[in-house]
């Protein structure tokens, strides 16, 4: 959501800029726009649509002569994607450009006030009064007009910022929005994320909330918002640039799918040792562990739905009560938490504004927070009390795969984790379960072999109106991610629905050839579900099953069958994951969909 990269150095930063911005672009964003000061003055180029508009205008970046600038991909909030809402914005005399990610929530009276004092607005941005309000407070220096700013802003927000008349250094800085800075021999650059800068430099700074950096030519200074100067240690990058490659795949979706089985062995086997589960970063004895009295776990999107999943499987192997919240919920819904209840937030990017702030709202009431999270050095990562890593390694496609694969892996082990310390299971069914879990990165492998049958399979609904999605228990959570993954790529209607809810509503919107795809891992509740497919398919509902390679019955009642290998009931998710996985990805190439950029989304939703 929203990109940001800045540049100053001896090369041209333009095409510098454009480069960086094109391994954003996966963030999700309807326009762009870069300044560059060229020697006398700050050049400006904005343009709605796709990156290739601007790059096409720009001549690659050629045409933007000099070697300071900064660049954006924007991802409307405030006002329709236009070129006169698109980032950079500047004061009316064009001496200072600012890119914003992130939202000032006190724009409106702050807008008022600038009005007042005689400032024209051009856009319907937030981040205009930015512009202006640096302009307000410049007086030759920019740090000091930059904190100044700071001190009179509410919201989140990463910034990159030019001042015209020091053209030898570009300024970061930001408030709970992502934002990296990066130092090689031959410049400085700022960028959203890693991947932007991968090819330049593997130094980089993780900029924390309310730090200000100077970066010029030959390096970069930290400050605080008093204008302190702070020392800050690099960090150095050791995955590889390739893995935010396409690999030869045609898109990254299709390629993350293809990592789930590494993923899986990444984020278990750490964790496994002389068969039993070891997880050190939780910071916890089995006595702390036994003493937690209830679970809270608390994400957006897929995150949420993998600790859907992880309700049933923790509640099952340790016995212990779990709520699971979306986080924009959890944040406003005053949650009744008490003595042992442990926060367990769960994201991706690490950097969900919701899921941070549900995370700050946990420990500012005195509970203890463990991050479940993909971006190391993300803001989750960094202020969770304790982070439990999943090993996917970058991932690219606005759908998430490879990372949902790996939540339910770390969820999992949690589960015998805990099982084992408060004695619900023993070491002998923990050897089972860490059996089963072993296997899980081989079968999934086994499944994606299937990819052409469910390619055709996929084919004959690229047309469809809605299709629907229903198990129950652990099914019911598996639905409601195959129903996701459809339809966000896609743009085909879609519901998951617990297959016993049905009679209360949606069985009426089944019709003559209405897709039902019926999910059925658990042997408990094989006959209920088969039940709900009869009914279905009573109402002429064509009905796809996925399902146990044992469930034979389900031939008899359903058109179409994908067979899972055996597993543990518990585990059943990441195996039934990825046939519909498959079916949304192909539906939307059948379609014809920007399958890695789906319209509207966001890989990283850093707003509220
Ligand atoms: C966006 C992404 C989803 C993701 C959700 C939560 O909506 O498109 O794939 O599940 O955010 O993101 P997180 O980074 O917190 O897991």
């Amino acid at each position: 959501m929203c990109g940001i990269v800045g540049y100053i150095g001896s090369r041209q930063a333009a095409p510098v800029i454009l480069d960086g911005l094109s391994r954003l672009e996966y963030r999700g964003y309807d326009s762009a726009g870069m300044a560059v000061f060229d020697g006398q003055r700050i050049q400006m180029r904005k343009a709605v649509g796709r990156l290739k508009v601007l790059e096409n205008l720009t001549h690659g970046g050629e045409a933007m002569k000099g070697n300071m600038g900064i660049g954006h991909t924007r991802w409307a909030t405030h006002g329709a994607p236009s070129d006169a809402n698109s980032h950079p914005h500047m004061n009316a005399a064009e001496t200072i450009a600012v890119v914003h990610n992130g939202i000032i929530e006190n724009y409106i009276p702050l807008k008022k006030k600038m009005v007042s004092r005689g400032y024209t607005f051009v856009s319907e941005t937030d981040t205009e009064v930015l512009a202006h309000l640096l302009d307000y407070y410049y007086k030759g220096n920019p740090l000091e007009a930059i904190t100044k700013v700071l001190h009179r802003v509410e919201g989140s927000y990463a910034l990159g910022i030019l001042f015209a008349d020091h053209p030898d250094e570009i300024y970061a800085v930001r408030k709970d929005s992502p934002l990296i800075v990066g130092t090689s021999s031959d410049g400085c650059f700022i960028a959203s994320d890693v991947p932007a800068i991968l090819k330049y430099t593997r130094t980089v700074y993780y900029v924390e909330n309310q730090e200000v950096v100077r970066l010029g030519k030959d390096g970069m200074r930290f400050f605080s918002v008093d204008e302190e100067e702070i020392s800050k240690e690099p960090v150095t990058i050791d995955w590889d640039a390739n893995a935010a490659e396409k690999a030869g795949y045609e898109h990254f979706m299709l390629k993350e799918m293809y990592e789930q089985p590494k993923t899986i062995t990444d984020t278990i086997s750490p964790r496994i040792q002389d068969d039993t589960v070891v997880i050190d970063e939780l910071q916890m004895t089995d006595g702390e562990l036994s003493a937690v009295k209830r679970l809270h776990i608390v994400a957006c999107g897929s995150a949420y739905h993998a600790g859907v999943t992880g309700k049933y499987v923790l509640e099952g192997l340790a016995r212990i009560p779990v709520e699971v919240d979306l986080a924009s919920e959890f944040r406003y819904r005053d949650p009744l938490m008490g003595e042992g209840s442990l926060v367990i937030v769960i994201s991706q990017s690490g950097e969900t504004a919701d899921t941070l702030a549900a995370l700050r709202e946990s420990q500012a009431r005195g509970y203890k927070v463990l991050g479940i999270v993909n971006v190391v050095g993300s803001s989750i990562a960094r202020e969770a009390d304790a982070c439990m890593y999943t090993w996917a390694g970058p991932e690219i496609a606005v759908a998430t795969t490879k990372a949902y694969s790996a939540q339910l892996a770390a969820l999992y082990l949690l589960a015998i984790k805990f099982g084992l310390a408060r004695g619900t299971i023993d070491s002998d069914r923990a050897a089972g379960l860490i059996r089963d879990l072993r296997r899980l990165p081989d079968q999934i492998e086994l499944l994606l072999g299937q990819k052409e049958k469910i390619q055709r399979f996929a084919n004959r609904y690229v047309g469809a109106r809605d299709i629907f999605f229903i198990g129950r228990g652990i099914d019911y959570a598996i639905s409601l991610e195959g129903s996701l993954k459809l339809k966000e790529i896609s743009y085909v209607h879609s519901e998951a629905y617990a297959a016993g809810e049905l009679k209360h509503g949606t069985i009426s919107l089944i019709e003559d050839g209405t897709l039902v795809v019926a999910v059925s891992t658990q042997p408990k509740l094989y006959q209920k579900t088969i039940s709900n497919i009869v009914e279905v398919k009573a109402r002429g509902a064509f009905v796809m099953a996925v399902t146990n390679e044992e469930n034979k019955p389900m031939e008899k009642v359903s058109d179409y069958c994908v067979y899972l290998p055996e597993t543990n009931p518990y585990f059943a998710n990441s195996l039934a994951i990825i046939p519909l996985q498959l079916f949304g990805y192909y539906v939307a190439v059948g379609k014809g969909c920007d399958v890695d950029k789906p319209r509207n989304l966001a890989k990283s939703v850093t707003v509220e």
